[in-house]
């Protein structure tokens, strides 16, 4: 009787051994024969050691029995084998078996995916203004990470934080399930008593702007703080920095901002204004990871480094994907115990999933108005939530970091590309523009339609929808006008106005924001995302310029 595991040798070899081979490791069972499914062993390590599926066995890799010799397994060559004609000689030890078996199970993806690979790619002309970027090895991650059966934050996640950190060069990194949970993090965390005088209070308010994706700005109000907003500067659809101080008050205690489509807004001037008046920085990085910025007084750094916390996204359309998935980074110990706290339900203790006592005092500590010894792990210093990720979002993470080079190098090229494509359409359409210190790896491409009497936004978003060209709004727009500031009393300010209600907004208060209206009505933005060859950028330019000649 033969188990998964056994290394079997060929009684009778003759003329059916394969390059040699008699000797093959059992690794499947047969439920309608005798016979077992075995992969080939050879003694030619040199010769296979670079297949993408072989594993070299040596001694001391064996449980029972004995090996001739180092050899490699082929899990791409089989062969079928039974008890009769086969006699067992070793068999594997547990971890070997484990890992060959993996990589069998890879072997069976990777055809799987070959299979498919016609049928994912962008069909014809059509160009999506986003999209994920999937290869073999995001696959073997989520098979490896199914193999586990760890299902919650394990191996994969802890990984997935350390190498995150270390690519941000940052201290410390939390993964959560969504960038609009990283940003509710990011802001609650400064609200947490741990910050003692620092804290942000009720009623405190925070600097952002309203041509912005809605979750940046919705934390701000769910934490009970008041949102400030300021204009935005057309061409870079960032804050307006010569508007910031202008909005500050004695209430301000913070500034909460994204990069907008990747372009780094003017980081000189909001640290300048952080340092001098004391604020927080939120940097909600979720569009722009891997855009740099050479701020005054400090070497090119990665956005999302600069501020108190960042906050990341890798829903499909962004930089890299984890399916749902996001992150907040800081290099403030304090920052990230409170974040740690509240991403994981608002527990004090601080063991990661599966592991207890590692503060050693589990059942020793008195906290609150507890009995002394009140288990560490259900006490709770904050209102937190449950915005952890499972180990399979980690392990596509982490297969997706090893690409992101590669996928910073194709977004800004495709950028390049789009924009020396359409800088003969000048006169009509502001092309996106950034600063000369940033470096910035776009998310999207935006154009604002010029007034003119020939066409507006309407108009070319629609004959480039019907060519195929997917287009996307700059998120809320102005948020100001969108149905749920029509529809709620939100208390907030604009630039250096009295405090307004969002429901009772007039004109003239719209009005004081002249740009982020222009950004409402006349920018939508296109896609330049590693998926797009350079024919889809060229194609693009091109129906550009139909639509040109039609106008
Ligand atoms: C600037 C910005 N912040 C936050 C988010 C929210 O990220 P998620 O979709 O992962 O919740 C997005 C989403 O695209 C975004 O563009």
């Amino acid at each position: 009787m033969l188990n998964i595991g056994d290394i079997v040798l060929d009684l009778n070899p003759g003329e059916k051994s394969q390059d040699r081979m008699n000797t093959f490791l059992v690794i499947g069972i047969s439920n309608t024969s005798d016979s077992m499914t075995a992969a080939c062993i050879s003694p030619e390590v040199d010769r296979y050691n670079s297949g993408q599926f072989t594993e070299s066995i040596s001694s001391i890799d064996i449980d029972t029995g004995s090996l001739k010799g180092d050899c490699i397994v082929l899990v791409d060559k089989m062969m079928s084998v039974s008890s009769e004609h086969y006699e067992k000689v070793a068999s594997l030890k547990k971890e070997k078996l484990d890992k060959i078996l993996r990589l069998f199970s890879h072997y069976a993806v990777y055809s799987h995916y070959l299979s498919r690979l016609d049928n994912r790619r962008t069909s014809g002309s059509n160009i999506p203004p986003s999209g994920k970027v999937l290869d073999e090895n995001d696959l073997f991650n989520m098979v490896d990470a199914s193999l586990d059966m760890w299902l919650t934050a394990g191996r994969f996640h802890d990984e997935f934080e350390k190498s995150f950190a270390e690519f941000l060069d940052l201290r410390y990194v939390l993964a959560v399930n969504s960038g609009s949970s990283a940003n509710l993090l990011a802001l609650s965390a400064l609200t947490s008593h741990r910050l003692g005088e620092d804290r942000l209070k009720k009623g405190d308010e925070v600097i952002t702007v309203a041509a912005a994706f809605p979750t940046t700005i919705a934390p701000i109000v769910q934490n009970g703080l008041i949102p400030v907003f300021v204009d935005v500067v057309p061409g870079t659809y960032n804050i307006d920095p010569e508007q910031i101080e202008n909005a500050i008050s004695k209430r301000t205690k913070a500034i909460f901002l994204a990069h907008t489509l990747g372009n780094p807004f003017d980081i000189d001037k909001v640290l300048q204004i952080r340092d001098k008046y004391r604020l927080f920085l939120i940097e909600d990085n979720c569009d722009a990871l891997g855009s740099r910025y050479n701020a005054k007084g400090s070497n090119e750094k990665y956005t999302g480094t600069f501020g108190d916390i960042a906050t990341f996204s890798f829903y499909p359309a962004h930089h890299i994907t984890m399916g749902e998935g996001g992150a907040v980074a800081t290099n403030d110990s304090r920052l990230n115990k409170i974040m740690l706290s509240i991403r994981d339900w608002g527990r004090d203790c601080w063991c990661p999933t599966g592991k207890d006592n590692t503060c050693g005092q589990r059942f020793s500590q008195q906290h609150g108005q507890l009995p002394v010894g009140y288990d560490h792990k259900y006490v709770y210093s904050h209102l937190g939530y449950n915005l952890k990720i499972t180990d399979w979002q980690a392990a596509i993470g982490l297969s997706q970091l090893q690409k992101l080079p590669m996928f910073i190098e194709k977004r800004k090229e495709n950028f390049k590309l789009l924009h020396d494509g359409l800088k003969p359409f000048k006169d009509y359409l502001i092309l996106p523009s950034a600063s000369d210190k940033s470096d910035a790896a776009w998310f999207g491409f935006p154009i604002t339609v010029k007034q003119n009497n020939k066409f507006d936004k309407n108009k070319l978003v629609s004959f480039l929808e019907k060519n195929n060209i997917g287009t996307r709004q700059l998120f809320a727009g102005n948020i100001l006008r969108q149905p749920v500031f029509l529809n709620s009393e939100i208390k907030m300010r604009i630039g250096n106005s009295e405090f307004l209600l969002s429901n009772n907004l007039v004109e003239s208060d719209y009005k004081m924001m002249p740009n982020t209206d222009i950004t409402m009505s006349s920018t939508f933005w296109i896609g330049i995302w590693p998926g797009l060859s350079q024919e889809k950028i060229e194609y693009l330019v091109r129906k550009f310029a139909d639509f040109f000649n039609l106008h």
